[in-house]
């Protein structure tokens, strides 16, 4: 049965979000920016990589693998490129900085690339690329991830989830943002099918052998033994075009380590070679390009929205109400979540009053 779904005034998510994160060691500002990251998520009804995540983040913290003060290392800059060294801390913050490091450079000259190791994850990948479009510039972002994807044909986790996301601004109040794995589903809906006590979907995954696996508990433990693995975007066949899925997720490995010496693959595992826990050495890569250079932003705007309008008027099938475009299901829910609040499961809630109780948070009454 579904756990029982409560829902929480946005501020009070926000609020709390940054007392915790301030209650482990985060600075004040880095816990805003990280707050900012998660709500948003939240709020776009990625319920995957919001306050969900909290206590992932929590607890790292307190065991030692990611710090919560980020000591954000600019290891080479050129007018149009850098590559930072992010020491394991607060992987939002990182996030914020290094685009906006990459806004800045396209700002004056058109391009401006960063790429980042020793990065921790980062949350929603959406963000960044929605930083460079209140820009009036394009945006793009990729990171790798502990491995959990086979290759096509493959049954051994080698490469990560890594999102290949994609945001520019339309003349809509809709953006265009392309946000998602680059594998069929991500590890953070598997633990959200765990948090709202659910089989992960037929079809998500495969167990050593290459069979379907479809118990989400036993998943989730087996995804980090090596025991499973989700397949690529496409499935397991070429038929149904696994290898491109397969193909997108190690063109964002190769972007997330090889431009920054950074960690790949088994090599973001978590763990030390006397098999301890050790932080994730995650990597990044952030694009913004400064359409201004290219033609004026408003022409982009109307080409842009004009390819959006013409997919959603095109023919549909029967019974289907709505053709989509990518960003506008997320700018619908946060209207919605804006007014209606953030929903907050069984296990969820349980997580909430954990962190808060061992924080002493007791102000934060909730409504469960
Ligand atoms: N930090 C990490 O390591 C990491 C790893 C994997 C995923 N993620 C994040 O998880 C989030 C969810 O990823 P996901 O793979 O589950 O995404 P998803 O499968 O839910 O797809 C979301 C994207 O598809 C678009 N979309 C949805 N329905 C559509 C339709 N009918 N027509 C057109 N477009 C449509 C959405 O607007 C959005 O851009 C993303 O924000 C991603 O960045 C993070």
């Amino acid at each position: 049965m579904a756990a029982q779904v409560v829902l929480v005034p946005v501020d009070t998510i926000k609020n709390f979000i940054k007392d915790v994160l301030m209650g482990i060691g985060v600075p004040a500002d880095d816990a805003e920016i990280c707050q900012s990251v998660l709500i948003a998520s939240d709020l776009k009804g990625i319920d995957s990589h919001g306050v969900g995540r909290l206590k992932m983040y929590y607890d790292r913290i307190k065991d030692g693998i990611q710090q919560p003060t980020t000591n954000f290392e600019i290891v080479k800059e050129t007018e149009t490129t850098a590559v930072i060294d992010g020491h394991h801390g607060m992987g939002h913050v990182v996030g914020v900085h290094s685009m906006q490091m990459a806004i800045d450079m396209a700002g004056k000259f058109g391009l401006g690339a960063v790429a980042v190791r020793n990065s921790t994850h980062y949350g929603i990948a959406g963000y960044y690329p929605e930083m460079a479009i209140e820009n009036n510039m394009i945006g793009l972002t990729f990171t790798n991830a502990r491995p959990s994807v086979a290759p096509t044909y493959g049954v051994e986790p080698m490469l990560g989830t890594n999102p290949l996301t994609f945001g520019c601004p339309t003349d809509e109040d809709c953006s265009f943002v392309i946000d998602c794995a680059t594998s069929i589903s991500q590890r953070g809906k598997i633990e959200l099918y765990d948090r709202a006590e659910k089989d992960t979907p037929e079809g998500v995954a495969i167990d050593d052998k290459g069979n379907p696996h479809t118990d989400t508990k036993k998943l989730l433990k087996d995804l980090v033994s090596g025991g499973a693995a989700l397949l690529p975007m496409g499935g397991a066949t070429e038929e149904l075009g696994s290898h491109k899925g397969y193909g997108w997720s190690v063109m964002a490995e190769i972007l997330c380590a090889a431009l920054q010496d950074g960690s790949y693959m088994k090599g973001l595992l978590g763990f030390d070679d006397e098999g301890n826990r050790a932080p994730y050495k995650l990597g990044h890569f952030f694009l913004a390009i400064n359409i201004e250079n290219f033609l004026p932003v408003e022409l982009f705007k109307k080409i842009a929205g004009n390819i959006c309008r013409e997919l959603r008027a095109s023919k549909r099938v029967e019974g289907e109400p709505r053709i989509y475009t990518a960003g506008e299901k997320e700018f619908e829910s946060e209207k919605v979540r804006m007014k209606d609040g953030i929903p907050i499961n069984k296990n969820l809630q349980k997580n909430l009053i954990a962190m808060r109780d061992e924080l002493g948070l007791l102000k934060y009454k909730f409504p469960f």
